[in-house]
């Protein structure tokens, strides 16, 4: 009922929340509704329905889904949820349900079974299976057939159901539709014949003669005119705007095809059409003693028609034959009698061609299946029956139809209390009665044996001798005169109103109505010679014999005397009324807002009256006077637990009756409630409305809670998912790692016994976490490889080692022929193979030096041509001790002409070429440029030895590097000037260094 309070502009949904059950109330409510386009209001589970005489766009698949599996109160009052609510109790308890729908004439009985079909259809046809497609399509084709031979134009509605139906649909157990069956009730055929003015014939003459071909008209003698023939042109209403025959035609003759009518059947029909029209036409003339026909064609266009011959048929039409004392004997109508067979004969015809349809469309949705393999079928009934109906002229078809409506109501009586007494008494709740008017005692002056006006009119049709309708009229009069319900002229003489020998007045539930007795016992007796029986059983229209099996009786053969009427209808009316009483009724209330098909008059009077005679508001009182709402403990939970902390959000009660007791408590409500034994009782209205206030109030709450949990939820599943995502990046990244480890560690096992210690060892691409890892590894390995080589050297050769591996740093790649294999001896000039003539000389020198400076040991020696700063060469020898490197004069006896620090060097320069070039860059000097010359042998590459010692010896004193330049063009520096040295080998040229500019030497020497 949320949406009852959200819209509280639309009145109530719910009369049975009225504030004050008043009639004015009432009224406001439902006119309140109905201006603002709410056609439907419920009276608990009952569907109050008001004919919007407009079209309504509340029937959309949007809609169905809305309400499919719905609860009334979940969504706004809608005829959708009354089918839903039948289907789910069908389907749920296996228990047979139906509908009834009820309401005058034009109040919209019709089309809301038709509407409560379709809903039906699509919510059991969501898979669009064949079978439940087949069944659902022709129950809801056959309602379009049914329509055109059954409805017709009344002055109260363009389309009414001049046929009582009651159509079942059967379901398997798991609420698949698997067939139907369809029960009529009593065809106002006397329609066929007459209609009053403003009225029209049944529908399929004007669909036929306006719709079909030139083809099929022309076959079937018609003209396309219906002014052209006696029974559709009375009510001179032939061509209403708002009924278009021609279309309704296709979609009739569709739906015939469709539903599975063969073509014979189908044009069957259609002849049969045409003769009620052509019987309609026959004219017939006295001539002396003898009736003749005028118009002799037209017995030859049904003789046509019916398959039958001209003879015959005339002969059917004027006399008829009697079976007296054993003798047969043709008897000659008068005209009236001839009149009189005519008409009955185009009825009966009609009649029965309707009967067959029916019977034909029972038999294609009956249900086939197995019973014992497929389980009980279940039931929805939907009882669409003529409206409780008053005319100017009341004949004794809206006897019968009035009659109907009384049982319906009291069947709604009964049901609906007794429906609500037992769910008292089976919830252990104590009830008090409600009065509402038991129209009980009308039925019984209907329908009661012997006293009843059924019985009356039985009796005087079974009356031998002539026995009139005004008799009858007297006949009810004395015995009736007591009845409450009951009047006439004879009884109240004053009522200028009641005709006299003709009228009686039945004060029905819903009304008072007039009835002409006129016709009564004709139409009761419904009598059909038996010489159209005959004629029709003999036509080789095997369609048209199949209709007429009593015609094979013999004119001798002596019957029981058919039931009447009257008795027939009354007995159908009592089965039906057993049949719905059986199921578990659901109820629609049609209401009819005013008499003119305006969507926008209330015609208050007109209405206040179907309220009234409905029992709406006893209904409404009904529901009030125990309790407005009842409600599964289940479902009271899930919808109100959130009104207390008992409940919310789980209550820890033993039952949940506990926990909705709890929370009635809780919220002050336990004075307005009772407990049954599995549903909880809301006395008034105003405690439901209240409770769904306060719900509606918390609901923001909840959504807020609701949401602040889904972004929780959803964050730290973000936030799970980045730590996996990490997880297995990681693990991903160590997997990858150790892969690498244990494949380079593979690589490797047998490094020591690999002649080249692993060098040629391939090394795999490291992941980009390790390039700097597999770096140091290669370092480690080169070092650990290095120091394996060096073991096997002998210790003392280490340093020599070591000078060529700092050769090797300096100049590898960057000097040429440094690797020339040689020996290296450091101390030349000591040598008595280098330098024979001077080598004690320059040893005297060194001793007086060492004990001079102190140093210990003697690194490098060598004679060498040198430069200085005016660019003059000179012979010179240059030694390199662990503490200074001195510049010596040969030609005085190695006098020392210079001695500076080791660490006053801050680099060498070389050239790239094998020649002697040997600069030794100073710090606060010159720089010394020599060139090694008169070595022994000749042309020696000692450079790259002194290089490698003065590196030695700088790393090893002074733990420090030097830079050594390997370049093509030597920058020196030279009295403070900076000039550059590039070297020219010449064969035997002797060493020098020649001024080539101010800033270029050139040192000529030759090649090594
Ligand atoms: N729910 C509805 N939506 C639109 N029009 C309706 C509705 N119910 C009834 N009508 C209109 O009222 C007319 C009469 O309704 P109908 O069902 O034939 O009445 P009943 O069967 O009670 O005599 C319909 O032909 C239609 O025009
Ligand atoms: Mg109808």
């Amino acid at each position: 009922m949320a949406n009852m309070i959200e819209s509280q502009e639309f009145g109530k949904g719910d009369f049975v929340l009225l504030d004050q059950l008043t009639k004015e109330a009432f009224m406001d409510n439902l006119k309140l509704r109905f201006q603002r386009g709410r056609i439907y209001t419920y009276i608990g589970e009952v569907v109050v329905s008001v004919n919007p005489y407009k079209s309504m766009n509340i029937y959309t698949p949007e809609y169905v889904k809305d309400y499919k599996g719905r609860e009334f109160w979940e969504r706004p009052p809608h005829i959708y949820a009354l089918a839903d609510a039948a289907y789910k109790t069908m389907k749920r308890y296996l228990k047979d349900t139906c509908i009834v729908i009820s309401g005058e004439s034009g109040a919209g009985k019709t089309e809301a079974s038709k509407i409560i079909m379709n809903y039906i259809a699509s919510i059991t046809n969501v898979s669009h299976r064949s079978e439940i497609d087949r069944v659902t399509g022709i129950l809801l084709k056959s309602n379009v057939i049914l329509e055109t031979f059954g409805n017709a134009k009344t002055t109260r509605n363009d389309n009414s159901s001049r046929f009582g139906k009651y159509m079942d649909m059967n379901f398997d157990f798991k609420g698949d539709p698997i067939g139907g069956h369809i029960n009529k009730y009593l065809l106002e055929k006397s329609r066929v014949v007459h209609q009053q003015k403003g009225e029209r014939n049944f529908h399929s003459f004007y669909q036929l003669l306006l719709g079909s071909t030139e083809q099929t008209l022309n076959a079937l003698h018609l003209k396309r005119d219906p002014t052209a023939y006696t029974y559709t042109n009375q009510g001179e209403t032939n061509n209403m705007k708002s009924i278009d025959d021609k279309r309704t035609f296709k979609e009739m003759s569709g739906a015939l095809k469709s539903v599975g009518f063969s073509h014979d059947e189908q044009q069957t029909l259609f002849n049969l059409l045409a003769v009620v029209l052509h019987l309609g036409q026959l004219e017939f003339v006295e001539e002396g003693q003898k009736v003749r026909i005028q118009n002799k064609e037209v017995v030859n266009y049904i003789a046509s028609l019916i398959d039958s011959n001209a003879a015959s048929t005339e002969e059917a039409l004027l006399t008829r034959v009697v079976a007296a004392r054993g003798e047969v004997i043709n008897k000659i109508h008068s005209k009236e009698d001839a009149c009189f067979a005519r008409d009955a004969f185009a009825k009966a015809i009609y009649e029965r061609a309707f009967l067959w349809i029916v019977e034909r469309i029972n038999g294609i949705i009956e249900v086939k299946l197995d019973v014992h393999r497929y389980g009980k079928s279940t039931v929805i009934g939907v009882l669409d029956i003529y409206g409780f109906e008053i005319f100017d002229n009341n004949s004794f078809e809206q006897f019968c139809i009035n009659y109907c409506n009384e049982k319906l109501q009291q069947l709604f009586i009964e049901l609906v209390l007794k429906q609500e007494q037992e769910e008292y008494l089976r919830e252990g709740i104590t009830w008090q009665n409600v009065e509402y008017f038991n129209n009980c005692v009308i039925c019984d002056l209907v329908e009661q044996s012997h006293k009843g006006i059924i019985a009356i009119l039985d009796e005087a049709c079974l009356n031998v001798g002539t026995v009139t309708d005004q008799m009858f009229l007297e006949a009810m009069d004395k015995k009736l005169k007591e009845h409450e319900h009951y009047t006439s002229r004879r009884l109240v003489p004053k009522d200028k109103d009641l005709q006299h020998d003709r009228d009686f007045r039945i004060i029905h539930y819903a009304g008072s109505v007039t009835y002409s007795v006129i016709g009564f016992m004709e139409k009761n007796k419904d009598q059909l010679f038996q010489d159209f029986k005959r004629l029709l059983f003999q036509s080789s229209n095997p369609v048209i014999k199949d209709m007429w099996p009593e015609g094979q009786q013999s004119v001798k053969e002596v019957t029981k005397r058919p039931l009447t009427a009257g008795t027939l209808f009354k007995n159908s009316m009592i089965q039906l009324v057993e049949k719905l009483a059986s199921k578990a009724p659901y109820y629609v209330r049609c209401i009819k807002p005013n008499e003119i098909k305006s969507p926008i008059q209330f015609d208050d009077k007109r209405c206040l009256h179907q309220v009234e005679y409905l029992g709406l508001m006893e209904n409404v009182r009904v529901r009030r006077a125990g309790f407005a709402n009842r409600q599964p403990y289940q479902r009271f939970l899930q919808r109100y637990k959130m009104l207390s902390s008992y409940t919310w959000p789980n209550h820890q009660c033993r039952s949940d009756k506990e926990a909705v007791t709890a929370l009635i408590k809780d919220i002050r409500f336990d004075h307005d409630v009772a407990y049954g034994n599995t549903k909880v009782f809301i006395r008034t209205p105003n405690t439901l409305v209240t409770l769904e206030e306060k719900r509606s109030e918390l609901i923001p709450h909840i959504i807020v809670l609701l949401q602040k949990m889904w972004r929780g939820a959803n964050a730290r599943r973000r936030y799970r998912r980045t730590v996996a995502i990490y997880k297995i990046m990681n693990r991903y990244r160590r997997y990858k790692m150790r892969c690498y480890l244990l494949e380079m560690n593979r690589r490797f096992a047998n490094i020591k016994r690999m002649k080249d210690l692993g060098k040629s060892v391939q090394w795999a691409v490291p992941p980009k976490v390790l390039i700097s890892l597999a770096q140091q590894m290669k370092l480690m390995h080169a070092r650990w490889r290095a120091k394996y080589l060096i073991k096997s050297v002998p210790k003392d050769q280490w340093p020599a080692i070591q000078m060529k591996c700092a050769a090797y740093d300096a100049l590898h790649n960057k000097r040429q022929g440094w690797l020339r294999p040689r020996k290296w001896e450091g101390n030349y000039l000591a040598s008595m193979s280098d330098n024979a003539s001077l080598a004690s000389v320059f040893l005297t020198s060194v001793d007086k030096l060492r004990s001079k400076h102190g140093f210990r040991d003697v690194i490098f020696t060598a004679h060498v041509r040198k430069v200085n700063k005016h660019n003059k060469s000179e012979d010179r020898a240059i030694m390199v001790t662990d503490k200074l490197i001195f510049k010596l004069d040969p030609a005085k006896g190695y006098k020392p002409m210079h001695g500076v620090p080791l660490n006053k060097i801050t680099g060498l320069s070389i050239s790239s070429g094998t020649d002697q070039l040997l600069i030794i860059h100073l710090e606060g000097h010159d720089d010394l440029v020599t060139c090694i010359h008169k070595t022994t042998p000749q042309a020696d590459d000692r450079v790259p030895e002194a290089v490698g010692r003065i590196l030695r010896l700088v790393k090893t004193e002074l733990r420090s590097e030097l830079r050594v330049n390997v370049v093509q063009q030597a920058q020196v520096k030279l009295g403070g000037k900076s000039k550059s040295i590039s070297v020219d080998q010449q064969n035997n040229a002797s060493t020098n260094f020649r001024k080539v500019s101010n800033t270029m030497l050139m040192l000529v020497t030759c090649p090594t």
